[in-house]
């Protein structure tokens, strides 16, 4: 393994599995897991939606990059789960892949509408989930991709069927 790359880290859109994959993996692997929305909780005691609709979503983008930049400066290997526009900062693509294994949870978009297209704590589904899950999968893949050193598919797939392809993708990259 490449010194300092030392985290497990999920990226891709809401409903990809990012949380439950992550927590299932971080099992397995024994190690935690941290999840980027729920540290900018911890840190600003308001919930994502709350951020979104009070101070608006450029100043959760603000607070996303800071609480990735902390996770990530752990020196504890952990499994982390990245908010899913996380990778949308631009000096965040960058320094992803540098400091760990950053595997993308792809599904497609009818399946993400179906498991979060009715959850109200994610403020960008309101309206049509569907239609905007399908824009976000369009603009998104080119950042996915170059923060990404692995790509998952999760469609038609248990969780414990996705982690073990996630661990076995880790394995074979440390060797
Ligand atoms: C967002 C994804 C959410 C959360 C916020 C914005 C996005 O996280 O950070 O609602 O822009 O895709 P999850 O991907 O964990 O749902």
């Amino acid at each position: 393994m490449t010194e300092g790359r030392r985290h497990l880290v999920l990226v891709g859109l809401m409903g990809a599995g990012k949380t439950t994959v992550g927590k299932r993996c971080a099992q397995l692997l024994g190690r935690s897991f941290v999840d980027t929305d729920a540290v900018v909780e911890t840190a600003t005691g308001k919930t994502v939606a709350e951020i979104f609709f009070e101070e608006g979503e450029a100043r959760f983008r603000e607070l996303e990059r800071d609480a990735v930049a902390d996770v990530c400066a752990s020196p504890e290997p952990l499994v982390i789960g990245c908010g899913g526009g996380a990778v949308l900062d631009p000096t965040t693509p960058r320094p992803l892949p540098a400091v760990g294994l950053v595997v993308w949870l792809q599904a497609s978009p009818p399946v993400l509408g179906r498991r979060v297209g009715r959850d109200r704590t994610r403020p960008l589904l309101g309206g049509s989930p569907e239609a905007v899950l399908e824009r976000l999968a369009t603009l998104r893949a080119p950042a996915y991709e170059a923060a990404s050193d692995e790509v998952v598919d999760t469609d038609g797939r248990t969780v414990d069927e996705v982690a073990d392809a996630v661990i076995r993708k880790l394995h074979a990259w440390t060797g």
